[in-house]
């Protein structure tokens, strides 16, 4: 377990889920944060819980789909605290479906919604990101075991997981020259709201896992280790990357 001491890491999407347990980690490996969200109130209570902690932390409301946003955040980030370290672009959506179209029936609307902030959001971030880092910095990106496998009712995600996966490798060939790396996390089925608006929409118990080894949901705190290590210089020679983190469902 690397140190992450000294560090300054940008997450967005920490209001939740999967960014909320990478943003606790990272804080208790004594990362400065700079926390992004849509979710205003959330987000202000993420930070509020980190800096009860301990955490040095600034937050900014953020909509991953707006590029100027994303720029504000970023240099907000570099004026507070002088550099970006890392990044980890965590915020995504499943959709207003939430996985019970199957292809034929989608519409436009789910499609813009989904790849605009799933894709545009990623890419934005990416872009911003890359105008403020240096020399030795680590970009992660949320893709997902179906940035790798198709799922039926599930189409619009699984395209724009596709594309977070073709973003990051592109990018992580461009920035080699630039010793900046850039990864992917690829989750299975993990224990955050995410899973539970698709379990609602869907109108079952629990989600249907038959394709994973474990027949489990993992814990947003097992995607932020693999997160946390991508960041750190314990993976210096690790980029272009989609690090599977599935339960053993790709396998
Ligand atoms: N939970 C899973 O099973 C799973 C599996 C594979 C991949 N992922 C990916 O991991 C990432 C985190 O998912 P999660 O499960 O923690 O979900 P979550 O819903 O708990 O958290 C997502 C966060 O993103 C924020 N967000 C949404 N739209 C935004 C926007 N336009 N701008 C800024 N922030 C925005 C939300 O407010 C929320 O706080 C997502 O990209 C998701 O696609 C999740």
């Amino acid at each position: 377990m690397s140190s992450m001491e000294g560090k300054v890491i940008a997450l967005t999407g920490a209001a939740s889920g999967i960014g909320l347990a990478t943003a606790k980690l990272l804080a208790s490996r004594g990362a400065t944060l700079s926390l992004a969200d849509i979710n205003a109130k959330q987000l202000e209570a993420a930070a509020k819980t980190l800096e009860a902690a301990g955490a040095k932390v600034i937050y900014t409301v953020v909509d991953v789909t707006n590029r100027s946003q994303v720029r504000v955040f970023l240099e907000r980030t570099v004026k507070e605290f002088g550099k970006v370290d890392g990044a980890a672009n965590l915020a995504g959506v499943i959709g207003h479906h939430a996985a019970t179209l199957e292809l034929r029936d989608e519409t436009d609307d789910e499609f813009d919604f989904v790849m605009n902030i799933n894709v545009r959001g990623v890419f934005n971030c990416l872009r911003e990101e890359l105008r403020v880092m240096k020399s030795g910095a680590s970009i992660v990106n949320a893709a997902s075991v179906l940035a790798v496998l198709g799922q039926v009712k599930n189409s619009i995600y699984t395209a724009s997981k596709h594309a977070v996966a073709g973003l990051t490798r592109a990018a992580a060939k461009e920035e080699g020259k630039n010793n900046i790396r850039i990864n992917g996390v690829a989750p299975g089925f993990i224990d955050t709201p995410m899973v539970t608006a698709v379990e609602e929409a869907q109108k079952v118990q629990k989600a249907d896992m038959s394709a994973q080894a474990f027949q489990r949901k993992g814990k947003p705190g097992e995607i932020a280790g693999i997160v946390a290590f991508l960041l750190s210089d314990e993976s210096t020679f690790v980029t272009g990357a989609i690090w599977s983190a599935d339960g053993g469902w790709n396998c």
